[in-house]
């Protein structure tokens, strides 16, 4: 399989995403191609560099900073110790920061390298299916406050994205899916060819067939990065790619980031607007139905049965997604296409809510 690439084209700096079978053995060619300044510090998690670590052996990198990656370690001190490395290790200008990991790994050291010394150069090598659909793609970088998810954060565009599909074979199997429902929602939102792959080629895409996770790794990263590209700072277009966030975060929240992977919660989410597209008559009911039956072929969601719709209501109303008091909404409006709303009222959140399946 050859390498397939992606640009990105975002105002502040344009980028290309690589994608391929492999092709981390080929990384320092890559970091050349796309000029990241030559002293090269990598950031990743003890867990990521056991695992794949050796695959960079011959990139010419500095010795690794591992730092832990779980969400609970997306925060300022964290940030703090990649400081650290970095000065102990005198990184000027002329440094470039190559984050290997998931998404935390990348949002964590990602904001490390838009802040030490006023930014220095990034390169995004994801490790999880989130990451390399999602997270490294778009320059968002940042950590969580004790009080609330993702609110330090900085704009901060990568030199390159290089990611190798075999990586992911060693990601757990909830993981894995966890990241599908991003795709899911990329096919829901912008892509019918896209959706219907995922149900036809789900066995090899579980088998994690190299060619057949490139072309729905690619096909996400293309979309992603076209909205990126017309909206860097997310303040139009890029908000399609909220479509199952709202509820999605909400559930999160009101269960203390424990219980659901990011995805899954999405996967809830994107029901929920769809319940609500439905009622509104905006979305035909087969529409939903087959997003619903894909969510539910890819494997069982963590119980919601537990929680109301008054939690749920009440969680949303702190969204980022308020503006002016106004809650804006992506609804589906056929598979591939949405409609972005700001009316919709708390009584008709909870009969969607109530649908989804939420407690009264
Ligand atoms: N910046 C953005 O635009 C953006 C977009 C979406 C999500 N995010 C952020 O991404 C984060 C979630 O990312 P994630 O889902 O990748 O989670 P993660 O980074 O926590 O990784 C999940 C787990 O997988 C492990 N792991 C990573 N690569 C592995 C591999 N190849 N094999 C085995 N295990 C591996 C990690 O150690 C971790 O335990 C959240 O903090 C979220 O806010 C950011
Ligand atoms: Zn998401």
């Amino acid at each position: 399989m050859h390498p397939i690439r992606v640009d990105v084209g975002t105002p502040s700096r344009p980028y290309a995403i690589t994608l391929g079978d492999g092709i981390l053995d080929g990384l320092q060619q890559l970091l050349d191609e796309a000029r990241a300044p030559s002293r090269r510090f990598v950031v990743s998690s003890p867990l990521v560099w056991r695992l794949h670590g050796a695959r960079l052996s011959a990139a010419g990198l500095e010795e690794p900073i591992l730092v832990p990656d779980g969400e609970r370690h997306k925060q300022l001190p964290t940030v703090s110790r990649i400081y650290d490395a970095l000065v102990r290790a005198h990184a000027d200008r002329a440094s470039t920061l190559v984050t290997f990991g998931g998404g935390v790994i990348g949002d964590m050291a990602g904001f490390a390298a838009a802040t030490y010394l006023r930014g220095i150069a990034l390169v995004h090598v994801p490790t999880t299916l989130l990451a390399q659909v999602d997270s490294a793609i778009g320059g968002k970088v940042g950590v969580n406050h004790p009080h609330g998810k993702n609110l330090l954060g900085a704009f901060h565009q990568p030199h390159a994205v290089v990611a190798d599909l075999a990586v992911l074979g060693t990601l757990p199997r909830r993981e894995f899916r966890a990241g599908l429902y991003e795709v899911v929602k990329y096919g829901m939102t912008s892509s019918a060819g896209l959706f219907d792959r995922i149900a036809r080629d789900s066995a090899a895409i579980f088998a994690r067939q190299p060619d057949v996770l490139a072309a729905i790794v690619a096909e996400s990263c293309r979309i992603k990065a076209a909205v990126v590209a017309a909206d860097e700072r997310e303040a139009g277009p890029r908000r399609v790619l909220n479509f199952g966030h709202t509820a999605g975060h909400a559930l999160e929240a009101v269960t203390k980031y424990r219980r659901f992977r990011h995805g899954e919660a999405v996967a809830y989410g994107m029901l929920v607007a769809a319940e609500l597209a439905v009622m509104r008559g905006a979305l035909a009911e087969r529409d939903r139905a087959a997003l619903a039956d894909l969510i539910a072929s890819l494997g069982p969601l963590p119980p919601i049965a537990d929680l109301t719709t008054a939690q749920m209501i009440e969680a949303m109303q702190h969204d980022k997604k308020v503006v002016a008091g106004r809650l804006h909404y992506v609804l589906p409006t056929a598979v591939g296409a949405t409609s972005i709303v700001d009316d919709v009222a708390p009584t008709e959140l909870a009969k969607a809510l109530k649908r989804t399946g939420f407690r009264k």
